[in-house]
């Protein structure tokens, strides 16, 4: 079955090389990136390279909360339903690393822009049948600061990382049991694949890029994956594995959303 796939970062890296595949099988994807002209050729090379027209983009720098804001309602407008959402888009390494609203911008990028777009577009992923969101984390999940993520914080670059990437396992945990007829999972897309910000955070990289892309096409429209609400897949393993303890906390999940929904509204 054809589906409708938005995937988030998709001008680059394990994105992008997911997009072409999942362009490749016919389904009617949706990019998203920050760069508008980045995007557009992107989109052309796609379009062309995948033999399908049945592409379309979106352009947001998540780290503008309002510009989420605003793209989800053009995703709304502009696509009638959607079967998978794949929060994807990531940063790291940062020139600037707080954000206009004072975030530290890993929190911005990695947890709250997808967390917003996400619960915007929830009555498009509702109309279909079994829509999966896939949310990109990462081995490398840290404990979650209050103060970190109400931007209070002097934070590495690496630890402001891994601590966005476990709120993203803690919030998808949260999803899957406020929305069951959703499949909501968790995956670390393996770690030091070759992509641009491996390159720029370490110099260097364990595994292509491919292991990324694959593993984020599987996951989107593999039949296998059905039922897999609130899982962490651990591309490190190849398999399903043990969410972080976290992520399966009820009480620090409960806090964590609390204070997000603060800050967010
Ligand atoms: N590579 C790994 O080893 C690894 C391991 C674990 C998890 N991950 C996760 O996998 C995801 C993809 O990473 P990648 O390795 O493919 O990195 P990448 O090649 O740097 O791609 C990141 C994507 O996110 C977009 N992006 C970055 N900042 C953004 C912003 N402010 N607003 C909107 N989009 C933004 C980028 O846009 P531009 O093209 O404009 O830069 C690009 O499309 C990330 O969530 C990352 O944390 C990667």
């Amino acid at each position: 079955m054809k589906k409708t796939i938005l995937l988030t970062g998709s001008t680059d890296g394990i994105g992008k090389l997911a997009a072409i595949k999942l362009a490749k099988d016919g389904h009617e994807v949706y990019l998203h990136g920050r760069n508008a002209e980045k995007l557009k050729v992107v989109l052309s090379e796609v379009k062309s390279q995948c033999g399908n027209e049945n592409i379309g983009s979106f352009t947001a720098d998540f780290s503008d909360l309002n510009a989420v804001k605003k793209m989800a309602e053009q995703v709304k407008r502009e696509v009638r339903k959607l079967d998978v959402l794949t929060n994807n888009a990531g940063v790291f390494e940062s020139p600037v690393a707080e954000t206009d609203d004072d975030f530290d911008i890993r929190f911005a990028v990695n947890y709250f822009a997808p967390y917003l777009l996400t619960n915007a577009l929830l009555p498009l992923l509702k109309k279909g049948k079994g829509a999966r969101i896939l949310n990109v984390s990462s081995a490398a999940q840290a404990p979650v600061s209050l103060k970190a993520l109400e931007g209070d914080n002097d934070l590495s670059a690496r630890s402001a990382y891994g601590q966005s990437k476990l709120a993203l396992a803690m919030w998808n945990t949260h999803l899957s049991e406020t929305e069951p007829q959703l499949t909501a999972i968790v995956v670390n897309p393996g770690s030091l694949l070759n992509t641009k910000m491996v390159e720029e955070a370490f110099g260097y990289h364990q595994s292509p890029a491919e292991k990324g892309g694959d593993i984020l096409y599987e996951l989107a429209v593999d039949e296998r994956y059905e039922g897999a609400s609130g899982q962490y897949f651990d591309n490190d393993d190849g398999a399903f594995g043990k969410l972080y303890s976290a992520a399966r906390d009820r009480e620090a999940i409960a806090t964590l959303i609390r204070h997000t929904e603060a800050l967010l509204t």
